[in-house]
């Protein structure tokens, strides 16, 4: 068969996304919020820098969350990269509907998200704008306040929790 004659690819079910873009090993953060009532806040994987002058970072919530909408409205919010003791923090928050923030140490944070306990790393951030993006939509936050602790980040690899072990000391005890 001539490559002309190759037959298209069928296109990628949902399945096939979440099992080859699992490989895309990357940290987890906890973004949060607070309305005046209550501390908000969802697990959210999809965290990236974007932009150093202005400072952007972005993240994609779904359209199914049900934290992120009261969030959106509040404009502000925090973003906690999560250390890799947290694993328990992260399957907490990954839950909707339950009291997410049961036995969760915090501390208002400048804007007066939650800056959770533990944290690796805490990004203040204004909502600056968002696109629709399928089942998605893409945020673009403006960062105002950040700060980062010592220790290692939780990291998420095709499904599963992982920790981070340098490189260094093995190259150079082989090099
Ligand atoms: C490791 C991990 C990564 C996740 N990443 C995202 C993400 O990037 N965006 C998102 O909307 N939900 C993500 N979720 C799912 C939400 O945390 C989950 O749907 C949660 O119930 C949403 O809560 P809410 O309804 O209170 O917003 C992730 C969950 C886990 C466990």
């Amino acid at each position: 068969m001539r490559p002309s004659e190759t037959a298209a690819p069928l296109p990628p079910e949902p399945h096939d996304m979440r099992k080859v873009l699992g490989h895309f090993c990357t940290g987890i953060a906890v973004i949060t919020g607070h309305d005046g009532q209550r501390p908000l806040g969802f697990t959210c994987q999809s965290v990236t820098s974007v932009s150093l002058e202005p400072p952007y970072v972005s993240f994609c919530p779904a359209l199914a969350s049900t934290s992120w909408p009261l969030i959106r409205a509040t404009g502000r919010m925090c973003i906690n990269i999560l250390a890799d003791d947290q694993e328990a923090v992260c399957a907490q928050f990954a839950r909707a509907g339950i009291d997410k923030f049961a036995a969760v140490g915090w501390s208002p944070a400048t804007n007066g998200a939650p800056r959770l306990h533990g944290a690796l790393a805490t990004i203040e951030a204004d909502l600056e704008f968002e696109h629709g993006a399928g089942d998605h939509t893409i945020v673009i936050a403006h960062v105002t306040n950040l700060r980062a602790e010592t220790g290692r980040p939780l990291l998420f690899y095709r499904g599963g929790y992982g920790g981070f072990a340098a490189l260094e000391a093995e190259s150079s005890a082989t090099g």
